[in-house]
């Protein structure tokens, strides 16, 4: 659709001039199998979602990272079975380097710190945006590349951090004008199904293997997982049968009882017995973190935006504590993000002391489908302060002066609504270091008609075309005395008067 329809206007200024592509093109004009081009009016949109993102990881006191989309291929390599190890974009580059385009950010991550080793004083809070690849059949909300906020807490093994986590997603979520209503995050702690296991002599390298098949309970049935769990990884039926019990849980305190009765059982009543006493100690540190969780969210406010849910493993293999997802309570839609403890993905990679870490991904396709369900996208405009034409070509030195002196000033101050611009690095205040106040300071956007028009009418054409707020003509009559002219083009909203909607300004007074 969009190669028949395609008709560009040059960006001159000069006669529109209009894209046919041919109907058998010599090359393929569509992006590859599920990916996406971002085109301006996609990309501003875009930008809008990744500022909130961005906003939120700074308010809470997150500094950005990031790192190239190429990894070696050794960093994913988990043994557990996961989905996402099957679905890499892998080459072997011209040095004969095994690599793969990353599916994920948080080995990545995980590497950066150890990469640094001890000069990273813990805990650090970052956040990154980046682009992974997945190669999954895709469908409503899942690509093969998408973009996900990564917001993660190294080095604090307290329930804190998830709280943290968890606080953000939501102050995130209330900042697109979501409400509880509409999502809800559900929590579980995998640290139950652990003791679980362990009480029953399963080994510990098959905690994260159990996980991944725990977490297909939704797609292949409780009878399923059992099966997978007992001729796949050797589990004691009745072990597997109770363990996928865990996952029907409605309660925390259900969970806590599933689990004493288990304990129970596995030390046949015993009280003396000193490894399952060590057990049990464990499984309370679990339950008493998920009911320390639930109490913060609540005294931080955002306590209705939780539930928890036994039935949330989550599919990766690293996550070793509290997991959860964030999901819309329609039910229409797969996980808007996801994310969870991860206390050992550093010593896997060679951290010779624990170093606990936890985070969450939170994807950019399923939450702008949720998005425009709830006709919460904004229309972001193009935005044009000025727009400046030269009379003649013999003008058009002049005008680009113009349009560089125009470029160097503060925005308009009655402002031309619209937003989606970008955001200034310059340091504004002048204290020698970029702030987020002077990089929060609005772009005064000048664009210069490339080719002057032959009629007047056209270029304010061209000036409304692109949402110009205001055109300033470059004419050798006005110039002569120093000045150029500007007209509003919103001038004809609010005033008559011809004389309100343009005015003739001093060259030396542009800069004001
Ligand atoms: P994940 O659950 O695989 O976790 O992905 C997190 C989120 O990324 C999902 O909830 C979804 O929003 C989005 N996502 C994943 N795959 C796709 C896809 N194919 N198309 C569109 N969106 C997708 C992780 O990746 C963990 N590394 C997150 C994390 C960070 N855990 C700790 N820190």
């Amino acid at each position: 659709k969009k190669r028949e329809g395609l008709a560009s206007s040059s960006g001159g200024g000069g006669s529109v001039v209009t894209v046919h592509a041919s109907q058998t093109p010599p090359v393929h004009l569509d992006a590859v199998s599920g990916t996406r081009d971002f085109f301006p009016e996609e990309f501003r949109l875009q930008t809008w979602l990744f500022e909130k993102f961005r906003k939120c990881g700074l308010r809470a006191g997150f500094e950005e990272y990031d790192a190239p989309v190429l990894e070696r291929q050794e960093l994913y390599k988990r043994k557990a079975g996961e989905e996402i190890t099957q679905q890499m974009y892998s080459f072997v580059d011209k040095d004969g380097v095994e690599v793969t385009l990353r599916p994920e950010m948080t080995p990545t991550l995980a590497r950066m710190v150890l990469s640094r080793g001890a000069s990273m004083i813990l805990p650090l809070k970052w956040f990154s945006i980046p682009q992974c690849w997945r190669f999954e059949a895709t469908q409503r909300g899942r690509k093969r590349e998408h973009y996900q906020w990564n917001m993660d807490i190294i080095g604090c093994k307290e329930i804190t951090a998830e709280v943290e986590l968890l606080s953000a997603a939501v102050e995130f979520f209330k900042s697109c004008g979501i409400t509880s209503a509409d999502v809800g995050i559900k929590v579980n702690s995998r640290k139950v199904m652990q003791s679980m296991l362990t009480i029953n002599d399963v080994p510990d390298e098959i905690f994260a293997p159990t996980c991944v098949i725990l977490d297909k309970l939704d797609k292949i049935g409780a009878e399923a997982v059992v099966k997978e769990l007992t001729e796949t990884l050797g589990l004691p039926r009745e072990t597997a049968e109770n363990v996928v019990k865990t996952l029907s849980c409605k309660t925390v305190e259900e969970l806590e009882e599933m689990a004493r009765e288990a304990i129970e059982v596995s030390s046949g009543g015993d009280d003396g017995d000193n490894t399952n006493s060590n057990t049990k100690a464990v499984d309370d540190s679990s339950i008493r973190e998920l009911k320390e969780l639930f109490k913060l969210a609540e005294e931080y406010g955002f306590g209705d935006w939780l539930q928890f849910d036994a039935s949330v493993v989550r599919g990766l293999a690293y996550y070793t504590g509290v997991v959860f997802e964030a999901f819309d309570k329609a039910g229409e839609l797969r996980a808007i993000a996801g994310g969870g403890r991860y206390d050992k993905l550093l010593s896997l990679y060679g951290a010779t002391t624990p170093v606990p870490a936890c985070g969450f991904g939170f994807g950019d396709c399923v939450i702008v489908e949720l998005l425009k369900e709830k006709n919460l996208l904004p229309n972001v405009q193009k935005r044009v302060d000025f727009c400046v034409c030269a009379y003649n070509k013999d003008m058009q030195g002049k005008a680009m002066k113009a349009a560089g002196l125009l470029r160097q000033t503060s925005p308009p101050s009655n402002g031309s609504g619209g937003g989606g611009g970008g955001s200034s690095s310059n340091d504004d205040d002048g204290d020698g270091n970029i702030n987020s106040a002077d990089e929060n300071k609005r772009l005064v956007v000048v664009d210069v008609l490339l080719e002057p028009k032959k009629k007047v009418a056209q270029t304010f054409d061209y000036a409304n075309r692109i949402g110009a707020r205001y055109v300033v003509f470059v004419a050798p009559s006005e110039w002569e005395n120093g000045c150029v002219r500007i007209k509003d083009l919103r001038a004809e909203e609010y005033a008559e008067d011809d004389a309100d909607k343009q005015v003739d300004v001093k060259i030396e007074d542009l800069w004001n």
